[in-house]
């Protein structure tokens, strides 16, 4: 951390792609579970460090509808990450009063996992020092699939006209009906793909693709990144002034 506390300008929603943990353990002859849990404890910097600089909303990919496809065991090594993940740091989040929301299906992860994530949202409802959003089992084009599906059962029952349908009404459908959408998606690790991430929120969203893995990503690049970020003119299609 620099240690310098002034508020940024613009950026109220920073939503980060942690790539890179199973590099970051490869390149040291480890397992990648140990890079994931590295990666948890950048998680913690970061949480720790974004209402200094004027950041309310913190959202973090940290499992994607395509990760399924890894080794059985590294999933079940990263859901177990994320049960001990809340499980330990739940009493320090709700001291801080930080509001945690998931966003993503739910109805595939296992039933311990989706108690506490329900438990530490229903613990943190009344927060509002910083809105900690974690992706879990999302996908944005699953997201806007289950979207369109509840659309189309409310339009089947009457409940939606044709005309009822616009942009507005469409983000009540998406799991993040409570965000403002990401002024800035980070992604780490040198990839330069969104992959499924925000599909319709990042719309107008800027992009900074750094080369750091995660588990090398401190809060001060953190820091630099969203401060440098915070001088940029956005102008949503508009000309400029
Ligand atoms: C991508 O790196 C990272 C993940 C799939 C997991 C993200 C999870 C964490 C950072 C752990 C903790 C998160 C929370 C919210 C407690 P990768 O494995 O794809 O890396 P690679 O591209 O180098 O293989």
């Amino acid at each position: 951390m620099t240690g310098e506390t002034e508020p940024t300008r613009n950026i109220n929603h920073v939503a980060v792609i942690m790539d890179g943990n199973g590099r970051w353990a490869t390149r040291r002859g480890l397992p990648r579970l140990v890079g994931h849990r590295k990666g948890a404890s950048r998680v913690r910097e970061i949480v720790d460090l974004c209402p200094d600089i004027g950041v309310k909303y913190l959202t973090l990919y940290a499992f994607s509808t395509e990760n399924w496809k890894r080794a059985e065991g590294e999933v079940a090594g990263l859901m177990s990450l994320f049960r001990r993940y809340i499980l330990k740091e739940a009493k320090k989040l709700h001291e801080n009063r930080v509001r945690v929301r998931f966003i993503g299906d739910r109805t595939r992860l296992d039933r311990k996992l989706i108690d506490l994530m329900a438990s530490l949202e229903e613990k943190t409802a009344g927060n509002d020092h910083l809105n900690l959003t974690i992706a879990l089992n999302y996908g944005g084009r699953d997201e806007l699939t289950r979207a369109i599906r509840s659309l189309t059962e409310d339009a089947a029952e009457g409940r939606v006209a044709p005309e009822d349908v616009t942009e507005e009404s469409i983000g009540f459908y998406l799991d993040t009906r409570y965000l403002p959408d990401p002024d800035l998606v980070i992604r780490t690790s040198g990839e330069q793909r969104i992959s499924n991430f925000l599909l319709w929120q990042s719309a107008y969203a800027e992009y900074a693709f750094v080369e750091t893995l995660w588990p090398d990503f401190s809060a001060a690049e953190f820091e630099d990144i969203v401060k440098g970020y915070s001088g940029r003119d956005r102008r949503f299609g508009a000309a400029s002034a």
